[in-house]
Formats: C-alpha cells, structure tokens, sequence
C-alpha cells in the first residue's frame, strides 16, 4: 500500500474531482498588439543580425520599474526598492534599474561584485552559506553594503570577520515565513528572533538593525496581511521596547507575479494533474476543453495596495523603520523578448526554428503558454502550430500556437517577456547561448552574463 490511509486520499481525490474549479481564462491578445508596435524597429534589427538573440527592450523594462516605484510609492510610503539582480543580471538591465533610482539585492559574490562596479549603488546582501571571503568583501564595503544575515553561525562569522578587520557592517536577519515548505532552509526560524538579537549583541561591530522576510507569491493577497500580522504580533510580545526601536528597516522581499503574462496548460491544473496520471497509467489521452489557463496574479497596483495596508494596520504603530523590497520578476520580465528565425516547415502545423529552449534554461513551454509572435505574417489571431526548437531533444518546444496570417520558412519570430529568470537560467547545452542585442542600440551586442 503506497500510504497507510488510502480510503481518506481517495475521498480527497473525489473532492478535488467534484469541487468547482474557476481558473482564469481568456488570452494574451494585449502582449502581441503591444509588440506589433514595435514590429518594424524589431525586423530592423534581425535584419542586420543573425538570430537567435535576446532582444533588451529598454524602453519595456523602464516602464515597469516606473510602475513599480510609482505603485509602491503610493502604497508604502517612503519604502527603498533593490532590484533582484538574479532575475537578470544583464549590465544593461542593472545599470537601468540603478538609474531609476533602485538600489540592488545581490545573493552572491559575483553579484556583489557587480554591484560595487556601480559606483554609490546600495546594495542588499542575503542568501545562504555565504562565503567568507565574500563576507570580506562586504565588510570592506560596509558604507554601502547590508548584509542580511541566515544563521547564527554566519552572524559569528560575520562578527569575527568585521573585528579583525575593525570596521562595522550594518546587517539584518532573514526570518522564513513559511516553516512547512521549501522556504524554510532559509534564515533562522520567528521564534528565535530574540535569541539572535541578544546574541548580536556579541559582535559589536555587527549593527543588526533589519528583518528579512521574503514574502514570496501567494494566491490570495490576505495571506500577505497574515503574515505582516504575525511578524508584528511576534514583535510586539517577544522584542523589548529598545529593541524594538533599533529595527532601521524591514524588508519584505520579492515574489510578486507580472499580471497577465502566461498561461499554462490544464496539465499543471491540480484537476488536469490527476487526469493525466490515470492516463499515464492506463496509456490513454485525455482531449482538454482549454487550451490554457492565465497564471493567477494580482496587478502590481494590489500587490502594493495589499502590503502597504498590512504595514500600516500591523507594523507601523511598533516600529519607526523604512521598508525595503527586492523585486525581481515583476520588472524584468519587461526586459527581454527572444527572436528566433523559422529554418524549416515539416508540415502545415510543425515548424523548427533556430533557437532551442536552453535559452530559458529548460523545456518550460510544454506547460507554459507564452505568445509566439510572427512579425513576418502578422496578425492578431492565432494559428494552431507547434514551433519545435534547435535542439536534438523531444522536449525542446517553444508552444504550440502562433500569432499571425500563416508561417513559413525564414520568417521572424518573437517570444515577448522572457526577460525573468530565462536568460540567467540559459545553459550551453548543444549549442552556444545567443547574445543579447538592444532594440535601441542594436550595434551595442553583448554577451550573455556578466562578463
Ligand atoms: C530573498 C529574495 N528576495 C527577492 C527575490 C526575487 O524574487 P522575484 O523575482 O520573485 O521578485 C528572491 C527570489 O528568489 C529572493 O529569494
């Protein structure tokens, strides 16, 4: 018996089968009209070019920092964002979010290094198992760099390190706010919160003044306040007044979702998941009546609205500190789109085109639905069609659908908002990665990564 209480599971699995399931549909018409705009300036540059290339889109990528500042500005008053390098960590994509006035949340040294090659940039510096020299390095530059720290052997480490070299390091602490999952590796549990902070009191020359939450994504905003909620209550019973007041800053992470960007397939649905193992199991095929659902999100507008109005019930009235957030997908999504060029058409539903999907690091579009654009043949409807990738894998597909009038070889394809962990994910597996190419200065070709 493969669990001990199988007639409960198989309630379980009926109950799923008999709930009602509203699951967002509709399309992504919006993604290609926005991108047929752009249509003449982005055949321009494949022109000059061979592709496949990621396409930085400057202009896209702007906007959504504006949106994001603009949203949480109006939401959290006074909160500091620094961009989630991770997500992307093109020089082009920092540079620009540096500019608009972000600071950076770097998780590693090479991140940090490139943070510090950006003179005056702010920087964040979490993760876990830290490296000493990396810990080094932020020491050295501790008027810029905070460290939020993830254990409390990592605090010594730090506080050691910050002696020997007799310079101060202002730092956080990363508490999990979700202690049943995944997540929990990382930072040190609530409950120890003030452990850590009399422990800190150890190394004088760590200046433990901030509180780390990574809020990460949740289906319903509410959960959002739950945790605010907590995290205030737990201060409110368990920090002492003095401690309390030396919280500089609380920093509530990334996670928040681009609105209305993909889909996925009924596969990924809790329902769609059951039904296909049955048919894995029995060698059957299930037809389903959508083609896609839309990924849950919340406009960015919410996201704000939601936190900045959890902080205001839950931890303003405890702590006079500033809010940090580290955003990473929600802006650079925006910031690239990948073009691929149709090499051949096997039939009137299969085309191969000459980038595989090691470009976003793995076979993600069998599940994912993104628009594929034909900006040869364009149109705002969709052909049925499976665009099959460069690579000698059976997985290697780019989607299955493809805005415009028809597709034929040669023709000019578009992948838009691929800019979040795609192209820091890309792998050279068979074949190079592409390199990145700007719309606007398309002479200005860079390799992939930071160099
Ligand atoms: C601590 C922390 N902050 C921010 C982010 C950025 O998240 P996202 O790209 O979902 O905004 C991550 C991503 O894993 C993270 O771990």
């Amino acid at each position: 018996m493969i669990v001990n209480d199988l007639a409960a599971k198989r309630r379980r699995i009926e109950q799923l089968l008999d709930d009602e399931h509203a699951y967002p549909t509709g399309n992504l018409d919006h993604i290609a009209a926005k991108i047929l705009e752009k249509r003449g300036a982005i055949l321009d540059v494949a022109a000059g070019r061979a592709t496949p290339f990621y396409l930085y889109d400057r202009e896209y990528f702007r906007s959504a920092l504006a949106e994001f500042v603009a949203a949480f500005g109006a939401h959290l008053p006074g909160h500091r964002p620094f961009y989630a390098v991770k997500s992307n960590p093109h020089p082009g994509v920092i540079e620009e979010a540096v500019r608009h006035g972000f600071g950076l949340y770097v998780s590693s040294g090479r991140e940090l290094r490139q943070g510090l090659a950006i003179p005056g940039c702010p920087i964040l510096f979490s993760g876990p198992a830290k490296l000493l020299e990396e810990l080094h390095l932020a020491v050295l530059h501790a008027d810029r760099v905070i460290v939020n720290i993830d254990s409390f052997r990592e605090l010594e480490r730090l506080g050691e390190l910050a002696a020997r070299l007799g310079r101060s390091i202002r730092a956080g602490v990363r508490v999990p706010v979700e202690h049943h999952s995944a997540w929990s590796k990382f930072g040190i549990p609530l409950a120890e919160l003030p452990r850590f902070w009399r422990a800190a009191r150890e190394h004088p020359l760590v200046e433990l003044q901030g509180i780390q939450l990574h809020l990460s994504s949740h289906r319903d905003l509410a959960a959002y306040e739950g945790i605010i909620e907590q995290l205030g209550r737990f201060l409110e019973r368990e920090l002492t007044a003095e401690e309390r007041a030396s919280i500089a800053f609380v920093d509530v992470g990334g996670g928040y979702w681009p609105h209305r960007v993909e889909g996925y397939s009924p596969e990924l649905h809790p329902l769609g998941k059951v039904i296909r193992a049955a048919d894995a199991h029995y060698g059957q095929d299930t037809e389903f009546a959508q083609a896609y659902y839309l990924r849950e999100s919340f406009p960015l507008e919410e996201y704000a609205r939601a936190l900045g109005g959890a902080i205001d019930l839950h931890l303003r009235p405890l702590l006079d500190c500033v809010y940090y957030t580290e955003p990473g997908r929600i802006v650079s999504t925006y910031a690239m789109h990948i073009v691929l060029t149709v090499m051949d058409k096997k039939s009137e539903d299969l085309v191969i085109v000459d980038g595989g999907v090691t470009m976003v690091g793995a076979p993600r579009y069998l599940h994912t639905y993104c628009p594929v654009i034909n900006l040869s043949r364009p149109a705002m409807r969709e052909i049925p069609v499976r665009i099959g990738g460069s690579l000698c894998d059976s997985e290697d597909f780019w989607g299955f659908r493809c805005y415009g009038e028809r597709i034929e070889e040669g023709d000019v394809l578009i992948v838009p908002l691929q800019g979040a962990y795609t192209f820091c994910l890309a792998q050279d597996f068979v074949r190079p990665i592409p390199p990145v190419v700007e719309l606007d200065h398309p002479g200005d070709e860079r390799a992939r990564g930071p160099g």
